[in-house]
């Protein structure tokens, strides 16, 4: 089955390069194409290009939709959620509202630790309900691919559970899931005495176990005050690298730890938030080839005034992605246009540059940069139609959502 997107008046490829994201240009940096035409065969783009160059022969005979003169690109990549929780913290916004910080919550027993709580007495069913219900959500965003962490069990049974879960999503939704183990995310309030021993039971017990099942391609730690230190980070990730997971890391957020240099010496995939980053470990990650992911929406929701750098890596050389780092603490929204928006306006990209972040730096920053993230022939068919004409309105027009249509592999999602 054939289908001839006509009458598209800007196709963004995003078929570039990190030297084009660098460009000040535009459209260098989306793959800009006026007036073009994409053909989808089997769920894959078969051409597209400028629609006056497509071989007649190509498009015969098939379905033919039209896109009104509107801007189609690539679908959006989430890289980093914390989408499997249950209960809610929204007493926690009205404390933050009243003057409490997000450190404070923490320490008096709320935060990541009530979510916990509230998690382990969720079921599995329950969870799976109220997780395709989010990714309903994240596809009317206009996202075709979303990484999800664990790190709300915190016990090996409950990891496992939420694991689990993520890879029933997989099984039972159209979007693209890829799975992190955050088994590292805080010490459950029930081993605070005595923190080796969880830590011991991460490497030993629960990190292989998860790669033996294979459960999860990434493994992330949370390095913080609070969290863990950059040396039971190193124990973590030295034994999630020999059971063969992936690394990404939870760098920089709240305070500067040295969780960067840590993530570019473990040749982590991405460090995470990076709001304390200084130039060196810019650098670093540009050497490792370590994405830099910002997450500028967890520094907004917690009230907080110092925005990740985004010119730092972009300058150092690194691949930047954002990511609305979606949880129930630290960032509660499904909306990465925003994101887009607060890129610019606090972390120094420009809007095209923002719009390559979420589509093709989210995708490397997941492993996923030659299979999403950008349009090409042979790619899956991942795509939005917007609801403008000019890829300008998408950040600038902010807070809202510019999405019209969302193809996932070729097929118009309702
Ligand atoms: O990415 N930083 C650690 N983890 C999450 C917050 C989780 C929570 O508050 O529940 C984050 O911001
Ligand atoms: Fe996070």
């Amino acid at each position: 089955m054939r289908t001839l997107i006509e009458n598209i008046g800007q196709l963004l490829t995003m078929d570039t390069t990190l030297r084009d994201f660098r460009s000040p240009v535009g459209g260098r940096v989306l793959g800009l194409v006026d007036d073009a035409a994409l053909l989808i065969d089997g769920g894959l783009v078969r051409w597209l290009g400028p629609a006056d160059e497509l071989p007649p022969a190509m498009a015969s005979g098939a379905r033919r939709v039209d896109a009104g003169g509107r801007v189609l690109m690539p679908g959006l990549v989430e890289c980093h959620t914390h989408l499997v929780f249950g209960g809610s913290r929204a007493h926690e916004f009205a404390m933050r509202a009243a003057g409490a910080s997000y450190e404070e919550i923490a320490r008096a027993g709320g935060g990541i630790a009530s979510t916990v709580g509230a998690t382990r007495t969720t079921s599995a069913d329950e969870l799976l309900q109220s997780g395709l219900k989010r990714l309903d959500g994240f596809a009317r965003m206009g996202v075709t691919t979303v990484e999800i962490k664990s790190g709300y069990g915190l016990s090996a049974e409950h990891e496992l559970k939420i694991l689990e879960v993520i890879r029933s999503l997989q099984r039972e939704h159209p979007l693209d899931i890829v799975g992190t183990f955050l088994g590292a995310h805080i010490v459950p309030p029930e081993h605070r005495e005595h923190r080796e021993r969880y830590i011991d039971q991460l490497c030993r017990e629960m990190i292989p176990e998860v790669a033996r099942r294979q459960l999860a391609e990434f493994c992330d730690v949370f390095v913080e005050e609070g969290a863990f230190s950059v040396a039971e980070a190193r124990a973590i990730l030295a034994a999630a690298r020999a059971a063969g997971l992936a690394r990404k890391v939870h760098a920089e957020q709240l305070t500067h730890t040295g969780a960067t240099l840590l993530a570019a010496e473990m040749e982590a995939v991405s460090a995470d938030h990076l709001d304390h980053a200084t130039r060196a470990d810019a650098d670093a990650l540009t050497q490792a080839g370590t994405a830099a992911v910002l997450l500028p929406g967890a520094t907004f929701f917690l009230g907080k005034s110092r925005y990740p750098n985004g010119k730092l890596f972009i300058d150092a050389g690194a691949t930047v992605a954002i990511s609305t780092d979606y949880n129930p603490g630290s960032s509660y929204t499904q909306n990465l246009w925003l994101m887009g928006t607060l890129a610019c306006t606090y972390c120094g990209l420009a809007p095209a540059q923002a719009l390559w972040t979420m589509t093709r730096g989210a995708a490397t920053a997941i492993n996923r940069q030659n299979t999403a993230g950008h349009l090409r022939p042979g790619i899956t068919a991942d795509f939005l139609i917007l609801d403008t004409a000019d890829w300008e309105d998408a950040l600038y027009l902010y807070g809202g959502n510019p999405v019209a249509e969302v193809y996932k592999a070729g097929v118009l999602l309702a």
